[in-house]
């Protein structure tokens, strides 16, 4: 008898890795990827019904959110399932250091922690975004790999500072509903101003998941925002496999001249990561980072992205944001699509 029985229009699609995490963007391949946007489309023109019936997703947001916190809800109640929210108030201080004596503050070890919900529900998300200070400790996304490490059900990265997979989908999905194809597009990869250090989650995603669909990007920052090097070499190398291109450039007009897919977003500077009072001393120069009519016009009628949430008239003005070719909404709508997606294929 089979465990699961699936509407015949929403067959599970992928049978990647035993015990199937998510956590970031090079967790799935090209094929996987386009099977991904296959079903997410399929579940976002027809509801593929109770499919995850009695199934629980755990979320634990260690930092605030609004879509990523709804879009998974809505998923799983579309799905048939639920969803229990947990935030960091509601849990107590978690130590993830292996073998470490616990004398300190941490009340309770992430081992047991994710032993224990993984008797309770049938996945968790992790989103925690918060700086320690130091970028090579950051980019380990430490509390994300130890619950992926002890849990026994599968882990979905909802957020790190080195990654947001899950956002990065969405926004190809987007792309891909606007241009209908990628290969050989040109995507700008903006960084913009903004008044405190962001993570670099979503530019990483998206920067891996554009040059695997053989985009050619144009990754647009000033100095000392560089992206972090392990992620811009990756992206070249799965770039040169699908006929795409990353090149970078330190001035915004220069990057988004012809662009047919502007992504702006801020991110902190991985130089700067260890003395905030720096980065914002090198930030005063930069407030001309700001997508506007003028940057608009040199664009091929570019679509304009931000993942949200957006500081209006700092990272772009009110005008672009709700002008026509604005799809910051849409972006947002499809996260519930393709998590549809991607939860069927974890939970199935
Ligand atoms: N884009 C995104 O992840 O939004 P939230 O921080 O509101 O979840």
């Amino acid at each position: 008898m089979q465990a699961w029985s699936y509407h015949p229009a929403f067959p599970p699609v992928l049978g990647h890795v035993t015990k199937r995490d998510f956590l970031s963007s090079i967790d799935i391949s090209r094929h996987q990827l386009e099977d991904m946007l296959e079903l997410a489309a399929r579940a976002k023109g027809k509801r593929p019904g109770q499919v995850l019936a009695g199934k629980t997703l755990g979320l634990l947001f260690f930092d605030p959110s609004l879509r990523t916190r709804v879009s998974f809800d809505v998923a799983m109640v579309q799905l048939g399932g639920s969803c229990i929210n947990l935030s960091r108030d509601d849990l107590y201080e978690l130590e993830p250091k292996e073998q470490a004596v616990m004398d300190g503050i941490a009340e309770e070890h992430v081992m047991d922690a994710a032993r224990t919900l993984s008797r309770y529900v049938d996945a968790l998300g992790v989103r925690s975004v918060t700086r320690t200070g130091s970028w090579a400790r950051d980019r380990q996304e430490v509390l994300l790999r130890s619950y992926a490490r002890h849990a026994t059900v599968p882990v979905i990265n909802l957020e790190t500072c080195f990654e947001h997979p899950c956002q990065a989908v969405a926004d190809i999905f987007t792309m891909r509903e606007q241009l209908l194809q990628l290969k050989g597009r040109r995507l700008t990869l903006a960084w913009s101003m903004h008044p405190d250090p962001k993570p670099l989650g979503p530019t990483h995603s998206v920067l891996t998941l554009a040059a695997m669909m053989g985009m050619n990007i144009t990754l647009a920052h000033p100095l000392g925002f560089e992206v972090d090097d392990e992620v811009l070499q990756r992206s070249r190398g799965l770039a040169q496999e699908s006929g795409g291109s990353v090149q970078v450039v330190n001035d915004l007009r220069a990057g988004a001249r012809d662009s047919e897919v502007l992504y702006v977003r801020s991110w902190g500077s991985t130089k700067y990561w260890e003395d905030s009072e720096r980065e914002a001393m090198v930030k005063r120069s930069l407030s001309d980072w700001r997508v506007d009519r003028d940057l608009m016009a040199t664009t091929q009628n570019a679509l304009l992205m931000h993942p949200l949430p957006v500081r209006r008239n700092v990272v772009a003005t009110d005008e672009v944001l709700d002008g026509p070719r604005s799809v910051i909404y849409d972006q947002a709508a499809n996260r519930t699509h393709v998590q549809k997606a991607l939860l069927m294929q974890l939970l199935k």
